[in-house]
């Protein structure tokens, strides 16, 4: 008996322009594991007759340094993802680093990042050009969507994941005139509307922090912010926010959803989000428990911002609690 969730569901799928299916964390250190856990996902995908025209990978599609079991890892999800002839996007996580700290710390000069570098060679998968980039746009319809990524110096000399900094911080390259410049080239998008997707939330989500913060004000038409990392469910490192998984972007009126995780080892059951664009431009995320061949619940964000345009600062001042009290980072 289908509940009204799967009832909504299968009625927004029939007006739906757009359909992305969106997932991250099926980290696993043993193969054995990642396996069973991509399988649980794919079947019960395919139940849904696999509806989604691109795939939002946001981070964490590994874990460890165990090289030889990173490199067959990448290959089964390779294999899985690219029987679905779609394009696939992706946002690097903290995982997607761990061979190359294990390089710095042991002084070894060369490393590689397998899932990383498979994408990057994959006709038609998204991500970064080079591991030192920060970020990389795609469109779908009337979205421009921004994928932010952690990053690498190709020399492996500094490194930035969790939204900060992990080694080298004193070489680190990116001022807050560069995150500015970022943030005007999302204002000169020429889209009317834009999502946003990390490995991590913005402040106000779930394990937040800073270096995201460094991008607001977000553009007033930013629809949406979605991220992984905090795999719902985990009561070690989710904590207090174990099961929340629809937030806002603190200080701005722009949701966020962690869609974390792919896997039910950690989290609580294997997840992820169908993510519907309608004729409107409207969004649908209809949340899928894999386990169970179902959904959860559905969300529809609203299509307007409560802010007025104009200056941020300005109207930070203005209010009651002004941006200048929120301690903004300033450095790097
Ligand atoms: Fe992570």
């Amino acid at each position: 008996m289908p509940q009204i969730a799967d009832e909504l569901y299968s009625l927004c799928a029939k007006k739906a322009r757009h359909v992305i299916w969106v997932f991250s964390d099926l980290q696993q250190r043993l193969y054995s594991n990642a396996e069973k856990c991509l399988n649980i996902c794919m079947e019960d995908y395919a139940l849904l007759k696999n509806p989604a025209q691109m795939i939002w990978y946001l981070g964490d599609s590994t874990e460890s340094s165990n090289l030889p079991e990173l490199i067959r890892m990448t290959d089964l999800q390779e294999r899985a993802f690219s029987s679905l002839n779609i394009p696939l996007c992706y946002a690097t996580g903290n995982h997607d680093y761990d061979y190359a700290e294990y390089c710095f710390r042991n002084g070894q000069t060369g490393f590689c990042m397998p899932f990383y570098d498979m994408v990057r060679s994959h006709s038609g998968w998204h991500t970064t050009e080079n591991c030192e980039d920060t970020w990389f746009r795609v469109d779908v319809g009337n979205y421009a969507v921004y994928f932010f990524c952690d990053h690498i110096a190709r020399d492996n000399s500094w490194c930035s994941t969790h939204n900060g900094m992990r080694f080298g911080g004193e070489r680190y390259p990116y001022t807050d005139g560069y995150f500015a410049s970022v943030r005007r080239n999302m204002e000169q998008c020429g889209k009317p509307n834009i999502i946003t997707a990390a490995h991590c939330a913005f402040p106000g989500g779930n394990r937040d922090t800073y270096l995201l913060s460094k991008l607001q004000p977000l553009p007033l038409n930013v629809r949406l912010h979605l991220y992984g990392h905090s795999h719902i469910g985990d009561y070690v490192w989710g904590g207090n926010r174990v099961f929340s998984q629809i937030q806002w972007v603190d200080w701005q009126d722009i949701p966020q959803v962690d869609v974390s995780s792919f896997e039910d080892i950690r989290g609580s059951f294997c997840r992820s989000v169908i993510l519907h664009i309608y004729e409107d431009d409207s969004l649908g995320l209809f949340f899928r428990n894999h386990n169970d061949h179902c959904f959860t619940q559905a969300y529809f964000p609203k299509t307007t911002c409560a802010e007025a345009p104009g200056d941020f600062e300005r109207r930070a001042e203005l209010s009651a609690s002004g941006w200048g009290r929120v301690n903004r980072v300033t450095d790097n």
